[in-house]
């Protein structure tokens, strides 16, 4: 079975519809399975094009985005991208706001595809590829007061419900059908949620007894409770020490799981070379997840998870040197 190679009269089309491919060699000698969709085959290499599209979409639906008004939006690089294609196809400028401490390539992805890129200055004493919650917070002032000067509409994925829905409407029910309803348990990083929270609701739907883990990084786990030892770790895209997450609500929450950014860089590593899966820190991070729950709690079992982006993304980082 290959992918559906339809003829499509936009790029807008190719968003969603990813793969999910089981993970058969990375889990060898465990008992279990785990499968991955495979997000980074969306036209901005991630899976926040599925939200651009959602959010953008409900509010030209609802009325709270006008034809040819400024889109402004607080990104780690990756919905961005996405807003840049969306926006750009529909005809609405798009000001991406983004830390310094993000990898370049986002920056100048986002420039190519059309976007203004307004870049902010990581807090003193914070390090490039380390973006603190603290770093996310200089990047929201900036993001509020271009969104003022220009009249704007704040695409705000961090509480726009489009952000949930592309996950609950989209991608949640594409793992059921593709995986035939069989997947016991889910796990995935968290940045605004938004992923998490709309997988979970549609998984838990089809089958309340699906447990669902949110992914943090070890250091920086406010969702699960612990007192932050240190906010500037390495996995780009989530780990923000921010809580509570509003899209996601605690009846989603089964558990929470723990990396380092040693064990992401390594199961990330380990995608490229043993599954051909040239994907990026989250990801490894949600595999290495999976990989925890196959040796504890869910031994045997099937696990899903997700492919967040690509490794192209890293390239100026050592996670590939
Ligand atoms: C690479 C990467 N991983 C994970 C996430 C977190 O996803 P979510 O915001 O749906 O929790 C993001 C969000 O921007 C991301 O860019």
């Amino acid at each position: 079975m290959s992918r559906d190679t339809r003829l499509c009269y936009s790029l807008l089309d190719v968003i969603g519809d990813t793969p999910l491919v089981e993970l058969g060699r990375i889990t060898r000698g465990v008992a279990g399975r785990v499968l991955a969709k495979v997000e980074y085959l969306n036209p901005g290499f991630s899976k926040k094009d599925r939200i651009a599209r959602q959010i953008i979409e409900d509010a030209e639906a609802d009325g709270t985005l006008m034809p040819g008004q400024t889109v402004v939006e607080l990104t780690s690089g990756n919905t961005g991208t996405g807003l840049a294609i969306v926006c750009g196809l529909k005809g609405y400028p798009f000001v991406a706001v983004m830390s310094k401490g993000n990898s370049r390539e986002r920056a100048r992805m986002m420039a190519a595809l059309g976007a203004e890129v307004v870049l902010v200055d990581q807090l003193p004493g914070s390090t490039p590829g380390q973006v603190s919650g603290g770093d996310l917070e200089l990047v929201e002032q900036a993001a509020r007061r271009i969104t003022a000067e220009r009249g704007a509409f704040r695409a705000d994925q961090f509480h726009h419900t489009g952000n949930f829905r592309a996950h609950f409407l989209h991608t949640g029910p594409e793992i059921l059908r593709q995986c035939g309803g069989e997947v016991d348990a889910f796990c995935d990083f968290a940045g605004t949620g938004g992923t998490f929270a709309g997988c979970a609701a549609a998984l838990k739907e089809h089958d309340a007894r699906v447990r669902c883990y949110l992914v943090e990084p070890a250091g920086a786990a406010v969702l699960a409770g612990v007192p932050v030892t240190d906010p500037n770790h390495r996995i780009q895209g989530g780990g923000y020490s921010m809580a509570p997450l509003d899209l996601v609500r605690p009846e989603y929450v089964d558990g929470y799981l723990q990396v380092t950014d040693d064990e992401a860089i390594r199961v990330a590593r380990r995608l490229a070379r043993e599954e051909g899966a040239f994907a990026g820190f989250s990801s490894g991070a949600n595999v290495a997840a999976a990989l925890q729950l196959l040796r504890g709690p869910c031994a045997g079992q099937t696990i899903v998870t997700i492919l967040n982006d690509s490794g192209l993304k890293y390239l100026s980082t050592d996670l590939w040197s």
